[in-house]
């Protein structure tokens, strides 16, 4: 992204995006830092020499700059080793987005917390305005957060009980109390039904799951085989006019065919959508980014 581009997100109050994006890696500012993720020697040594010309031509300078190998396979994953600036400074930082407060573990190594790709969407969550969210697969909750901060009550169910707690720090850094706010570290393949049979029903819904997962009882989660099932739950919480986020990861399920899928579950189920899908956000080339679509039930 150009400083031009950087000013304007920065001017609505984000200091969390990429700098810049390629086929062996990327660049992402996180307030006063900078990763750059690259996935051979030649791609990082490209994407340093972008960097130092970035930080030239706009006169911004890193405070810290961490360098993280990502392998082929994500269980092999490394936490980003520091590149430049002081060691001594802690790895928790926090950054944000349209004005909201994100703290972020810069020393993790599956994701510092924030999936920066979802700026948008979490805009248009917010913009909606829901009464009842359900955010299934929440990770670190930056959707239940955008929800709250818009006057929502929210359901968080993630399987990792840390990143549910780092949802709970994320509310705490807005000054939002958890009274309207309940988080549940449970399969949400398995949650799904029950909260359907307790009569819970919701006014959006973020379905944005893993590509590979295994569920507590090693059940094996695949989301190609398994995304229609979880959308066929999900329809059975979902009030009239409900709006339904679908994100994947998943390269073989591009947006055309989320939607499909999107048609036949809703066929099967007898409810009836329009489906909406947003520009990628400008720091987010074609192919960077998760397939998403909004599912807006009528
Ligand atoms: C792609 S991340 C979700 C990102 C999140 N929507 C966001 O934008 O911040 C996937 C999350 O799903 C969780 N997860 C994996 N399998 C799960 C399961 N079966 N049920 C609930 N959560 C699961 C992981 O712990 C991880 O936090």
């Amino acid at each position: 992204m150009t400083p031009a581009q950087c000013k304007t997100i920065e001017a609505a109050g984000t200091n969390a995006h990429r700098l810049a994006s390629g086929p062996g890696g990327w660049v992402e500012r996180l307030g006063d830092d900078v990763i750059l993720s690259y996935k051979s020697d030649a791609a990082r040594d490209e994407l340093s020499a972008g960097l130092t010309k970035w930080c030239t031509d706009s006169g911004w300078q890193p405070v810290r700059v961490f360098h993280r190998f990502m392998p082929i396979k994500n269980a092999d994953r490394v936490s980003p080793v520091l590149h430049s600036g002081d060691a001594s400074l802690p790895l928790t930082t926090v950054v944000t987005e349209a004005g909201i407060r994100y703290g972020l573990d810069i020393g993790a190594s599956y994701s510092h917390g924030l999936f920066l790709d979802q700026r948008l969407n979490r805009a248009k969550l917010h913009a909606l305005k829901p009464r009842r969210v359900l955010n299934t697969f929440a990770y670190t909750c930056s959707f239940s957060l955008v929800a709250a901060l818009a006057g929502a009550e929210t359901l968080s169910v993630d399987l990792s009980r840390k990143s549910l707690d780092r949802g709970r720090h994320n509310l705490a850094l807005n000054g939002v109390a958890e009274t309207k706010h309940r988080f549940v570290a449970e399969d949400a393949a398995e949650l799904l039904p029950q909260l359907a049979v307790r009569g819970e029903r919701f006014d959006a819904i973020i379905l944005d799951p893993p590509t590979f997962s295994r569920s507590k009882n090693g059940r094996r989660w695949q989301v190609e085989d398994h995304f229609e099932d979880l959308l066929s739950a999900a329809l059975e919480v979902a009030a009239p006019k409900c709006a339904i986020l679908l994100s994947t990861n998943c390269t073989k399920l591009d947006p055309a065919r989320l939607e499909r899928s999107a048609r036949w579950c809703a066929k099967g189920k007898r409810r009836t959508a329009d489906y909406v899908k947003l520009p990628p956000p400008v720091d987010f080339p074609p192919g960077h980014g998760s397939s998403t679509l909004w599912m807006m039930l009528r």
